[in-house]
Protein backbone atom coordinates (compact mmCIF):
# COMPACT_ATOMS: atom_id res chain seq x y z
CA UNK A 1 0.00 0.00 0.00
CA UNK A 2 1.68 3.13 -0.96
CA UNK A 3 1.67 5.72 1.54
CA UNK A 4 2.20 9.26 1.63
CA UNK A 5 3.33 12.24 4.19
CA UNK A 6 2.49 15.88 4.26
CA UNK A 7 4.14 17.22 7.19
CA UNK A 8 3.80 21.22 7.98
CA UNK A 9 3.31 23.57 10.37
CA UNK A 10 -0.56 23.99 9.30
CA UNK A 11 -1.01 27.52 11.20
CA UNK A 12 -3.75 27.32 9.96
CA UNK A 13 -4.41 24.98 7.33
CA UNK A 14 -5.54 26.73 4.09
CA UNK A 15 -7.55 26.28 0.82
CA UNK A 16 -4.05 25.93 -0.95
CA UNK A 17 -2.75 22.93 1.75
CA UNK A 18 -6.50 21.19 0.91
CA UNK A 19 -5.51 21.46 -2.92
CA UNK A 20 -2.15 19.31 -2.07
CA UNK A 21 -3.81 17.10 -0.02
CA UNK A 22 -6.98 16.30 -2.39
CA UNK A 23 -4.87 15.62 -4.87
CA UNK A 24 -2.28 13.50 -3.30
CA UNK A 25 -5.05 11.38 -1.56
CA UNK A 26 -5.97 10.98 -5.15
CA UNK A 27 -2.57 9.22 -6.21
CA UNK A 28 -1.96 7.58 -3.04
CA UNK A 29 -3.48 4.67 -0.92
CA UNK A 30 -2.87 6.43 2.43
CA UNK A 31 -2.09 10.11 3.31
CA UNK A 32 -0.90 11.30 6.90
CA UNK A 33 -0.96 15.10 7.72
CA UNK A 34 1.40 15.65 10.17
CA UNK A 35 1.86 18.38 12.30
CA UNK A 36 5.04 19.09 13.56
CA UNK A 37 5.44 20.07 17.05
CA UNK A 38 8.64 21.68 17.28
CA UNK A 39 8.07 24.54 15.87
CA UNK A 40 10.03 28.14 16.19
CA UNK A 41 7.90 30.34 15.13
CA UNK A 42 5.10 31.55 17.60
CA UNK A 43 1.82 29.99 16.59
CA UNK A 44 -1.50 31.37 16.54
CA UNK A 45 -3.46 27.92 16.89
CA UNK A 46 -1.93 24.95 19.65
CA UNK A 47 -1.16 21.78 18.19
CA UNK A 48 -4.48 20.30 18.68
CA UNK A 49 -6.35 23.26 17.56
CA UNK A 50 -4.67 22.97 14.12
CA UNK A 51 -5.29 19.00 14.34
CA UNK A 52 -8.93 19.32 15.07
CA UNK A 53 -9.15 21.91 12.13
CA UNK A 54 -7.34 19.57 9.71
CA UNK A 55 -9.49 16.55 10.81
CA UNK A 56 -12.54 18.46 10.13
CA UNK A 57 -11.25 19.76 7.08
CA UNK A 58 -10.05 16.52 5.46
CA UNK A 59 -12.89 14.44 6.69
CA UNK A 60 -14.14 14.75 2.46
CA UNK A 61 -11.20 12.02 2.33
CA UNK A 62 -11.46 8.96 3.82
CA UNK A 63 -7.55 8.01 3.58
CA UNK A 64 -6.61 10.79 4.93
CA UNK A 65 -5.35 10.37 8.63
CA UNK A 66 -4.19 13.31 11.24
CA UNK A 67 -1.09 13.27 13.11
CA UNK A 68 1.41 15.23 14.89
CA UNK A 69 5.06 14.84 14.86
CA UNK A 70 8.07 16.19 16.66
CA UNK A 71 11.97 15.98 16.06
CA UNK A 72 13.07 14.71 12.65
CA UNK A 73 10.90 14.18 10.00
CA UNK A 74 12.84 11.54 7.55
CA UNK A 75 13.21 9.64 11.43
CA UNK A 76 9.08 9.98 11.97
CA UNK A 77 8.79 8.82 8.46
CA UNK A 78 10.53 6.07 8.64
CA UNK A 79 8.79 5.23 12.02
CA UNK A 80 5.18 5.25 10.24
CA UNK A 81 6.57 3.43 7.44
CA UNK A 82 6.35 6.01 4.89
CA UNK A 83 8.47 6.48 1.93
CA UNK A 84 7.12 9.01 -0.27
CA UNK A 85 6.98 12.97 1.78
CA UNK A 86 4.58 14.74 -0.48
CA UNK A 87 5.64 18.68 -0.79
CA UNK A 88 3.58 21.65 -2.32
CA UNK A 89 5.60 24.29 -4.37
CA UNK A 90 3.57 27.70 -4.68
CA UNK A 91 6.36 29.67 -6.91
CA UNK A 92 10.22 29.74 -7.94
CA UNK A 93 10.42 31.23 -3.84
CA UNK A 94 9.48 28.05 -1.97
CA UNK A 95 11.72 26.37 -4.73
CA UNK A 96 15.45 27.12 -2.83
CA UNK A 97 14.29 26.35 0.18
CA UNK A 98 12.47 23.03 -0.17
CA UNK A 99 15.14 22.18 -2.46
CA UNK A 100 17.68 22.55 0.55
CA UNK A 101 15.03 20.43 3.03
CA UNK A 102 14.81 17.54 0.31
CA UNK A 103 18.39 17.48 -0.49
CA UNK A 104 19.36 17.68 3.23
CA UNK A 105 16.75 14.56 4.29
CA UNK A 106 18.62 12.56 1.12
CA UNK A 107 21.59 12.84 2.88
CA UNK A 108 20.01 12.21 6.29
CA UNK A 109 18.53 8.77 4.76
CA UNK A 110 18.29 7.40 0.95
CA UNK A 111 15.08 5.51 2.04
CA UNK A 112 12.37 8.19 1.91
CA UNK A 113 12.06 10.25 -1.31
CA UNK A 114 10.42 14.07 -1.50
CA UNK A 115 8.20 14.32 -3.80
CA UNK A 116 7.12 17.86 -5.17
CA UNK A 117 3.46 18.98 -6.27
CA UNK A 118 2.95 22.32 -8.09
CA UNK A 119 0.15 24.35 -6.17
CA UNK A 120 -3.19 25.02 -8.36
CA UNK A 121 -1.94 28.64 -9.43
CA UNK A 122 -5.26 29.97 -7.84
CA UNK A 123 -3.66 29.61 -4.62
CA UNK A 124 0.25 30.31 -5.86
CA UNK A 125 -0.30 33.14 -3.62
CA UNK A 126 -1.70 31.56 -0.40
CA UNK A 127 0.21 31.45 2.73
CA UNK A 128 -0.68 30.42 6.47
CA UNK A 129 0.77 34.35 7.15
CA UNK A 130 -0.92 36.38 4.70
CA UNK A 131 -4.26 34.52 6.07
CA UNK A 132 -3.05 35.31 9.86
CA UNK A 133 -2.39 38.97 8.78
CA UNK A 134 -5.51 39.89 6.40
CA UNK A 135 -7.43 38.51 9.66
CA UNK A 136 -5.44 40.39 12.17
CA UNK A 137 -6.33 43.49 9.90
CA UNK A 138 -9.55 42.88 9.50
CA UNK A 139 -10.13 41.78 6.14
CA UNK A 140 -11.68 38.95 4.92
CA UNK A 141 -10.35 35.23 4.50
CA UNK A 142 -13.84 33.72 2.75
CA UNK A 143 -12.38 31.80 -0.21
CA UNK A 144 -8.87 31.14 1.03
CA UNK A 145 -9.35 28.94 4.32
CA UNK A 146 -12.35 26.27 5.08
CA UNK A 147 -15.12 27.58 7.04
CA UNK A 148 -14.38 26.34 10.45
CA UNK A 149 -10.68 28.14 9.97
CA UNK A 150 -12.33 31.25 9.23
CA UNK A 151 -14.92 31.52 12.28
CA UNK A 152 -11.82 30.35 14.76
CA UNK A 153 -9.78 33.21 12.98
CA UNK A 154 -11.90 35.79 13.53
CA UNK A 155 -12.21 34.48 17.69
CA UNK A 156 -8.31 34.64 18.10
CA UNK A 157 -7.66 37.91 16.54
CA UNK A 158 -10.81 39.91 17.89
CA UNK A 159 -11.38 37.70 21.13
CA UNK A 160 -14.99 38.57 22.85
O1 LIG B 1 4.61 24.30 6.88
P1 LIG B 1 6.09 24.49 7.06
O2 LIG B 1 6.38 25.41 8.23
O3 LIG B 1 6.75 24.95 5.78
O4 LIG B 1 6.67 23.03 7.40
C1 LIG B 1 8.04 22.86 7.60
C2 LIG B 1 8.38 21.40 8.00
C3 LIG B 1 7.53 20.94 9.17
C4 LIG B 1 8.10 20.49 6.83
C5 LIG B 1 9.89 21.39 8.36
O5 LIG B 1 10.15 22.39 9.28
C6 LIG B 1 10.36 20.06 8.93
O6 LIG B 1 10.52 19.10 8.20
N1 LIG B 1 10.59 20.01 10.26
C7 LIG B 1 11.04 18.84 10.96
C8 LIG B 1 12.48 18.98 11.44
C9 LIG B 1 13.44 18.43 10.42
O7 LIG B 1 13.38 17.29 10.01
N2 LIG B 1 14.39 19.29 10.01
C10 LIG B 1 15.39 18.97 9.04
C11 LIG B 1 14.89 19.23 7.65
S1 LIG B 1 16.22 19.13 6.51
Amino acid sequence: MARALIPGSFDPVTNGHLDIIGRAAGIYDKILVSVVRNYSKAPLFTIEERMELLRKACAQWKNVEIGSFEGLLVQYASEQNVKVIVKGLRAVSDFEYEFQMAQLNRHLTSKVETVFMMTGTEYAYLSSSIVKEIARLGGSVKGLVPEDVETQLRQKVQPG
